[in-house]
C-alpha cells in the first residue's frame, strides 16, 4: 500500500490525531513533521512521536517536496489561510473544524480545492466507529423507513480553566461558542444520518460562562423530508453527554451517551415489528469492525485517495455544518426562522460575527 507524508500544524489536537489517525494506520501514513508556534510543545509532542522535522513557520511545510498532506489543527481563525495556502501548494489538507469563519469563505475554499491538485477533507470524527455505522446502515438500505422526528441534546461541562486559552471565548478567534466548537459534531452527525435540513428557527444565549460567544442553543427544525427534530446544547451540565435519538416508521434508534465518542458503542436499535428487527439482523449479521474517530476517518481519507473515490467527510458537509451555524445566529437575533439554502444574498453570507466583531 502506498504510504502518504504527514504534517501536523498545530499539537493540541494534532496530538490526537498522531495517536488516533496515523499511529494506527502505520501501512497507510507517516507523520513526518510537526510545525507549531510553542516551540515547548513542539518538541515534546515531537519527541513522544519521534519526529524529526519540527518546525514553527508554517511556510516552510509548504517547502516540503516529499510531503502529500498538511494536517491542520490549529485555532479556528488561522484555518482558512493556511487551507488556501496549502491546497495552492498542491498538498491534500485535512482540517479541523469549525473548517473557516463564514459561508463566503468556504465557498472560496470549495472554488480553491476545485482547481488544486490536492483534496480537502475537514474532520467530522463522530461519524465513525460501529454504532454509528450500524444505524446509517440500516437507514441507508431503507429498513428505518419514513423519519418522524430526531433530537440531539449535547449536554457538555466547560468552565474558566477551559476557557484560560486566550483564542477561546472570543468571536475573532474561535468565531462561536458551544454551536462551533461542540454541537458542531452531533448536529453533523444527525444530518448524515436524517438528511438535511429544510429550516431552522434556534435560539443562543450565554449563561454559563464570562464569555462573549453563546453556551447555551435550542432550536426546531424541519427536514428536507418532512421530519422534524430538535437541538439543545449546553456547556453548564454537571455530567457530560452526548444523545442522539431518531424516530422512524419501523425502528426508534437511540445513540450511546459517550460525550465525546458517541459513535463507538453499539446504539439501542428498537423495531416496530418482527420484519424489521430480523431485516436488521440480516444486515449485520457480517459487520466488519469500523474503528471510531480518526482511526476510520484517516483510513477512509487514504483509501479514497488511492481510489479517486468520495471522501469520506467533504467540504460540502463542512458547508452544510457552517450554513446550520449561520441560521442558528441570525434566527436568534431576528427571532425569525431561517430557510435553506443560504447563499450569498443573505445578510449573514459574508459573515455571521455580531456588529463591531466583523
Ligand atoms: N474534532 C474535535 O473533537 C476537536 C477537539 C478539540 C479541538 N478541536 C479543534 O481543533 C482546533 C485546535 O484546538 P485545540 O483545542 O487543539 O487548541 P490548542 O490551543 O490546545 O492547540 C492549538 C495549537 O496550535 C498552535 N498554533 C496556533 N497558531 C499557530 C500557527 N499560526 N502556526 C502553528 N501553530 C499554531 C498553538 O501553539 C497550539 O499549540 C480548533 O479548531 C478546535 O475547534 C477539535
Amino acid at each position: 500500500m502506498s504510504i502518504k507524508t504527514v504534517a501536523v500544524v498545530g499539537a493540541g489536537i494534532g496530538r490526537s490525531h498522531i495517536i488516533e489517525g496515523y499511529v494506527t494506520n502505520p501501512d497507510r501514513f507517516r507523520v513526518i513533521a510537526l510545525c507549531d508556534l510553542d516551540e515547548a510543545k513542539l518538541s515534546t509532542v515531537a519527541d513522544e512521536f519521534g519526529i524529526t522535522r519540527r518546525t514553527t513557520k508554517f511556510d516552510d511545510l509548504l517547502a516540503m517536496d516529499d510531503l502529500d498532506i498538511i494536517d491542520i489543527c490549529t485555532p479556528p481563525m488561522v484555518h482558512y489561510p493556511m487551507i488556501v495556502a496549502a491546497l495552492r501548494a498542491g498538498k491534500h489538507v485535512i482540517c479541523e473544524k469549525p473548517l473557516v469563519g463564514s459561508l463566503k469563505q468556504i465557498d472560496e475554499i470549495i472554488a480553491v480545492e476545485q482547481q488544486s491538485a490536492g483534496k480537502l477533507m475537514p474532520i467530522f470524527q463522530y461519524r465513525f466507529g460501529n454504532g454509528i455505522q450500524q444505524a446509517k446502515a440500516i437507514i441507508d438500505a431503507g429498513l428505518a423507513g419514513k423519519p418522524f422526528v430526531g433530537t440531539v441534546e449535547t449536554l457538555w461541562r466547560r468552565e474558566a480553566d477551559y476557557y484560560a486559552v486566550p483564542w477561546r471565548g472570543k468571536w475573532k478567534t474561535e468565531l462561536g461558542g458551544v454551536l462551533m466548537g461542540h454541537a458542531i459534531h452531533p448536529h453533523d452527525m444527525f444530518v448524515y444520518l436524517m438528511g438535511p435540513l429544510k429550516s431552522l428557527f434556534g435560539r443562543v444565549a450565554t449563561r454559563v460562562n464570562d464569555i462573549e460567544v453563546e453556551d447555551c442553543i435550542s432550536a426546531s427544525v424541519e427536514l428536507e423530508s418532512g421530519a422534524l427534530g430538535s437541538f439543545t446544547a449546553s456547556l453548564g451540565s454537571a455530567d457530560e453527554i452526548s444523545r442522539i435519538r431518531l424516530a422512524f416508521d419501523n425502528v426508534t434508534i437511540e445513540s450511546d451517551h459517550a460525550p465525546y465518542n458517541p459513535g463507538a458503542a453499539a446504539w439501542k436499535i428498537l423495531p416496530r415489528n418482527e420484519g424489521t428487527k430480523s431485516a436488521i439482523a440480516d444486515l449485520l449479521k457480517d459487520w466488519q469492525d469500523v474503528p471510531p474517530r480518526f482511526a476510520s476517518q484517516m483510513s477512509r481519507f487514504h483509501d479514497a485517495l488511492l481510489s479517486g473515490g468520495p471522501l469520506p467527510v467533504t467540504s460540502a458537509d463542512s458547508r452544510r455544518a457552517l450554513e446550520m451555524v449561520t441560521a442558528f445566529y441570525y434566527s436568534s437575533r431576528t427571532r425569525q426562522e431561517v430557510v435553506f439554502p443560504i447563499g450569498v444574498d443573505h445578510p449573514n453570507y459574508r459573515s455571521w460575527l455580531p456588529e463591531g466583531f466583523a
